[in-house]
């Protein structure tokens, strides 16, 4: 099995406080920091673009795994390259054109993903799994944390399958709490989004204190 990363999702943070809680959790054993950008368009809610990632940047030690919730995904590649994303994870439901997306990803020199929102089959990426280093299986409908998780073990199995021998990281994101995890990792997810679970009080699921254990996750 592969080492299992855990990326919290500073969606789930003090907003008036990212630089502290970025360096906290990498202090707890956060592997990667998740960073949740939003239009409005592509999803309901807005959140923020390249000049938070610059600014975050001196403050994370570790991969900045920037999720792009937005439509469309290409005027914006190169800015963030410039500042500082490691991952640059599209939609594959965000455009027509999802080769171009992410062999432009790769270009600007940054490790491409591509997310699958819950209703989008595994099928949708067969043909783009040599471009990627990350496959994002979305266990909730993007655009707001704290909601309940979707079981989409059987998807995850055949991404891992469909993966075959490639090094591609299959992530989870939505809804993973200590009583989420155990599932999706059996079924070959390797890194772990988490924003209540690490920021907040946990979910309805699962609630849990502030603060916890990044491990225990
Ligand atoms: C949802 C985001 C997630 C979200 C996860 O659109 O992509 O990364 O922050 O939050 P929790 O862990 O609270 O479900
Ligand atoms: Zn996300």
């Amino acid at each position: 099995m592969r080492p299992i990363k855990i990326a919290p999702s500073i969606l789930a943070a003090d907003f008036a406080n990212f630089g502290a809680e970025c360096r906290a959790v990498e202090a707890e054993g956060a592997d990667w920091i998740h960073v949740d950008v939003m239009d409005g368009h592509f999803v309901p809610n807005l959140t923020f673009g390249p000049p938070m990632v610059k600014a975050l940047r001196p403050h994370v030690k570790g991969v900045m795994d920037v999720h792009l919730m937005i439509a469309p995904v290409d005027p914006y590649i190169d800015a963030f390259a410039d500042a500082g994303a490691d991952i640059l994870t599209a939609h594959v439901e965000a455009g027509p054109h999802i080769h171009r997306t992410l062999q432009a990803i790769r270009a600007a020199g940054m490790r491409p993903g591509v997310a699958l929102n819950p209703a989008t089959p595994a099928e949708a990426v067969a043909h783009v799994l040599d471009l990627v280093d990350l496959i994002c299986v979305m266990t909730v409908n993007p655009g707001f944390g704290g909601q309940s998780f979707i079981p989409m073990e059987d998807k995850i199995r055949q991404l891992r399958d469909m993966a075959g021998d490639r090094d591609i990281h299959i992530e989870i994101d939505g809804g993973v709490t200590p009583a989420t995890s155990p599932g999706v990792t059996a079924a070959g997810a390797d890194v772990l989004v988490a924003g209540s679970a690490v920021f907040k009080g946990g979910s309805a699921d699962d609630p849990a204190p502030y603060g916890r254990n990044i491990a225990a996750i």
